[in-house]
């Protein structure tokens, strides 16, 4: 089965014909020989793909650094998509400049997706360039031979040649981008988006953001006939109601965490989303793709799942909700039909006194998934308990709620004998494994250690570190 594409490669216009679960990565190299994007791991680890993808948003084009060796062809109709080859110039850009500057490259195989991420912050960022900004751009890519240092000194060239620059045009001005970029908007204007059909139901490959399940399937999905689920705008978007927040099933975890309907909610999502993945997976990895993938260790779900989180699953003309805390029947295994799509996700309102925390322990601090996590909603009367949530995973077959625990909290005033006995309660409610992320009984001890975290990172007015452990 192919698709018929039309799109804006670098600075032309094309229209092809294509299977439409081809990678982008493999539609680049193969059918456009345009080889400077590379492949290195092929499941969104290295960064050695990354490409640009611009999309109209209103009147402006908002641009995306994403892994191409994880997102399908199919999606690009009405898009553009930047490898390096359509960020090269006359002569060097402001960046490929601030790299040979810093000897910030030698065999150079990583070089293309670094030049392409950079731009791609230098383009989206809002405020300073800052070192900061600097290293959540290079989150997803790994160089092996010259390190990380003198790349993360670009900055201050970045900074002295494009600090000022905003808006396509105005890098265009400093050397940034090259000047087709200034005619984009109209282009992309001009291209018919095809209307999308009705939702599908059948028990067909469904795609969302591709980070799971190309990683699973990558060689099949492409001769598949997948759904891509981005075809279906009507997936996407996060509406703020008075009785919950409505969440699209296609809302990335970028999306989700910049939303200020829910930073008001969870002020400190931000800091949460720099443990979780890199930015190029986290513009294309969903919210829904992480509840149905049914990880254990599910960052989201853990998070949504304190949250109490209700899921609206449709097929065909059929309806239903279902509460994600009864979504797991056991490992991989979900109260769902293989032909439902979930449409939606629906985040109750909570009390503007409920506070909400995330912890996560991994074996390496950044880009790698949890050894174990856990999420916390607690509601106080001064010192006293009304309601808690808590959540654990990585400690069972499936994502937990820590029932008895949480009723052991409430009515209680927070203290360190209420809390280590409450970490004990929770000890009777897992059953994690051995395994490569650490043994069981690790395990048992960092879900002690995230209870005692959540306390005292929301309560320092009550509780202290050196008090629990006193
Ligand atoms: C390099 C890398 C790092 C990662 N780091 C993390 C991490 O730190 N934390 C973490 O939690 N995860 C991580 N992941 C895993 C992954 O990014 C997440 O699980 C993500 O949420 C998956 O979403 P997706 O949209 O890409 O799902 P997809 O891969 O598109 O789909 C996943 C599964 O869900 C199904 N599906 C998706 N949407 C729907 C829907 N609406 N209805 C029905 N079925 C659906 C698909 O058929 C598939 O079975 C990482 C992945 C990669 C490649
Ligand atoms: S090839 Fe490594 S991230 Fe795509
Ligand atoms: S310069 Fe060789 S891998 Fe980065």
């Amino acid at each position: 089965m192919v698709t018929d594409l039309h799109f804006i490669l670098n600075d032309s216009e094309i229209q092809v014909s294509a299977r439409p679960g081809l990678l982008v990565l493999d539609f680049l190299r193969e059918s456009k020989r345009l080889t400077g994007t590379k492949e290195g791991c092929r499941e969104g680890d290295c960064g050695a793909c990354a490409v640009l993808i611009g999309e109209l948003v209103g009147d402006e084009v908002h641009y995306k650094s994403i892994t191409s060796c994880l997102m399908p062809v199919g999606e690009l109709q009405g898009k553009h998509l930047v490898s390096i080859e359509g960020l090269n110039m006359a002569a060097l850009s402001a960046v490929q400049q601030a790299i040979v500057d810093e000897g910030a490259s030698q065999c150079g195989f990583c070089t293309p997706g670094i030049v392409v991420s950079l731009t791609g912050y230098l383009m989206e960022r809002e405020g300073d360039i800052d070192i900061e900004g600097v290293k959540e751009a290079l989150g997803g890519h790994l160089c092996r031979c010259t390190g990380y240092r003198s790349l993360k000194a670009c900055h201050h060239h970045l900074n002295r040649d494009a600090g000022s620059a905003s808006g396509v045009n105005e890098l265009v001005d400093c050397g940034i981008l090259p000047d087709y970029f200034s005619n984009i908007r109209r282009e992309l204007q001009a291209i018919h988006l095809t209307s999308a059909p009705s939702l599908p139901s059948g028990t067909n490959v469904i795609v969302a953001g591709g980070t799971d399940i190309y990683v699973q399937q990558g060689d099949e999905i492409p001769d598949s006939n997948a759904v891509l689920l981005n075809r279906y705008p009507e997936l996407r978007g996060i509406r703020d109601l008075e009785t919950h927040l409505s969440i699209g099933a296609l809302t990335t975890f970028e999306e989700f965490s910049n939303s200020p309907s829910v930073l008001k909610y969870i002020p400190e999502i931000r800091e949460y989303m720099m443990e979780i993945a890199s930015i190029q997976i986290r513009n294309r990895a969903t919210l829904a793709g992480n509840l149905i993938n049914a990880s254990p260790v599910g960052d989201m779900t853990i998070l949504l799942l304190a949250l109490r989180a209700e899921l609206l699953l449709k097929e065909g003309e059929i309806e239903r909700t279902v509460l994600l805390s009864e979504f797991y029947d056991g490992y991989k295994e979900l109260a769902k039909t293989p032909g439902e799509i979930l449409t939606e996700i629906r985040i109750p309102a909570l009390p503007s006194t409920s506070k909400i925390n995330w912890e996560k322990v991994s074996k390496r601090k950044y880009l790698d998934i949890a050894s174990v996590n856990s999420a916390a909603v607690i509601r106080t009367e001064g010192e006293q308990i009304c309601d808690v949530t808590l959540t654990a995973g990585g400690v069972a077959p499936v994502p937990l709620i820590l029932d008895a625990t949480g009723s052991f909290l409430t009515g209680k005033n927070i203290s360190a004998e209420v809390i280590r006995n409450a970490a004990a309660v929770a000890q009777d409610e897992i059953a994690p494994i051995s395994d490569v992320r650490g043994s069981a009984e690790y395990k048992r001890l960092l879900l002690r250690q995230l209870i005692f975290a959540h306390f005292v990172r929301l309560y320092p007015e009550f509780i202290s570190a050196e008090i629990l452990y006193a």
